[in-house]
């Protein structure tokens, strides 16, 4: 099949040759993008007096049937025409004749590819920061409905003091807040138009920039047309911004699978986004939230091809740039799917209210409430704390619990124990009373919800 770019060739590459080249089977998800390019080129190169009033016309109502036609699914791709941008010149020229091949007039495949990818991943950013904003409201909800939940707060994994479980679900709210302002921050640089640029050094015709940009809604446009064609940044920046999301997601998806394992039983999950085993028949698996830890890999792995194709790269556009699109479509449908099933997931869950809360009267998660009780009347923390650590040593070699202890025992340690350390000692107590900015406290808790709610 005769290239579009056939023109200084003798000889025509092999069929194997031409797939290793090829992007086809990858860039056609670019192919609405690229329709919607070209109409806003040749609308340009019209107002210009670049290409007559009817030759925009032609290539306008040929693009239509294009689109059209893509909408439905009809458009057919073939590797023999490379990549989409050929594919639609192709078809076009098909459709109208050979007037469909001015559509190109200064233009390049360069600048072109890179006004795609922008546009492209405007959209996709856009739904993102949609989709994390509903996962955001699901936290706010269940964070509201246990407020008052007891739950044990851990470090190192090992019972530290007791938490509201809504201000543990609450933290990944404020994750996925700064997450969605990386998002909001890197469409700055998405939203910027390379289109005018050229293979490199610009074009001959008197083309206007700001116009094009303007019809395909972006805000701004790149000032350097080597730049412009070079710059992969933006996909760089939204692989980072994606890559520390699933690393949030992933701790979350962590906790879930630990929370829902017999040991912990905190919370149950749904049926709806649970699997069975094959071979016993009691299993109840977490497979949704161990994909999801599992697929943060291949979201970093993209991150890295992507900053390891670019790192040698000689200016301006190089072949290797076309290995900057699957890793980005994977990342894409990779994340929005991870943020649906998350949402659904948490907002089926059930809570074990009873299981946390038991959880926070049988372990020494309220030994700092009897060093911070002695410090309050008077004795240096250091020394308080150290005769807590004896009180907890005796009541594990007694298999009791702080709130076992009598007071004749107590006083024999220190003095200033009264009868009031059993209300001090209470995980309820204990949490409540936690009420500096951003704490645990349940007032604190209720305030941070507000703010929350305020942002979205
Ligand atoms: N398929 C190419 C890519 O994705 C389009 C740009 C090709 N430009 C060129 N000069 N070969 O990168």
């Amino acid at each position: 099949m005769t290239k579009l770019w056939g023109g200084r060739f003798q000889q025509t590459a092999e069929q194997w040759v031409d797939a290793f080249g090829a992007s086809i089977h990858f860039d056609q998800a670019l192919v609405m993008e690229d329709i919607t390019g070209s109409l806003a080129h040749v609308q340009m190169l019209g107002e210009q007096g670049i290409l007559s009033v009817d030759e925009v016309k032609q290539i306008t109502d040929g693009l239509h049937v294009l689109q059209a036609k893509a909408e439905n699914g009809e458009l057919e791709f073939s590797i023999d025409q490379e990549d989409i941008h050929l594919n639609l010149e192709k078809q076009l020229i098909d459709l109208i004749g050979p007037v469909g091949g001015k559509l190109h007039t200064g233009r390049s495949r360069n600048d072109q590819v890179a006004t795609d990818m922008h546009l492209y991943l405007k959209k996709r950013t856009n739904e993102i920061i949609d989709l994390i904003v509903a996962f955001q409201k699901v936290l706010v909800t269940q964070a509201e409905t246990h407020v008052e939940t007891l739950a044990p707060g851990y470090t190192h994994l090992q019972r530290a003091q007791p938490v509201s479980f809504g201000h543990h679900l609450m933290t990944y709210f404020w994750m996925l807040e700064r997450d969605k302002a990386r998002f909001v921050d890197g469409l700055k640089r998405t939203d910027c138009s390379p289109l005018g640029a050229g293979a490199l050094a610009g074009t001959t015709f008197p083309i206007d920039r700001s116009r094009s940009a303007e019809l395909l809604g972006f805000s701004s446009i790149y000032e350097n047309s080597l730049d412009a064609v070079s710059d992969r940044d933006f996909i760089v920046e939204f692989l980072s911004a994606s890559s520390l999301l699933m690393t949030h997601l992933s701790r979350f998806a962590e906790e879930i699978i630990l929370w829902s394992s017999q040991e912990f039983s905190f919370i149950e999950l749904s049926d709806a986004f649970s699997t069975g085993s094959s071979i016993m028949p009691q299993k109840k698996n977490p497979d949704m939230a161990e994909l999801i830890r599992g697929k943060t890999g291949r979201v970093y792995g993209n991150l890295f091809g992507l900053l390891t194709v670019l790192k040698g790269l000689p200016l301006a556009y190089n072949k290797d740039m076309q290995e900057d699109k699957e890793g980005m479509f994977d990342t894409v449908e990779t994340v929005m799917g991870s943020l649906k099933i998350f949402a659904g997931m948490v907002e089926s869950m059930t809570v074990r209210t009873e299981t946390l809360e038991a959880a926070v009267e049988s372990d020494f998660s309220n030994a700092t409430e009897l060093a911070d009780y002695l410090a309050t009347k008077g004795m240096p923390f250091r020394e308080a704390h150290d005769v807590t650590g004896r009180v907890v040593f005796h009541c594990i070699q007694n298999g009791i619990f702080l709130k076992d202890v009598s007071l004749a025992t107590y006083q024999d340690y220190s003095s200033l124990i009264e009868e009031d350390i059993y209300t001090a000692l209470s995980p309820r107590e204990a949490v409540r009373r936690r009420n500096s900015l951003g704490g645990t406290g349940f007032e604190q808790v209720r305030l941070q919800l507000q703010k929350a709610k305020a942002l979205l």
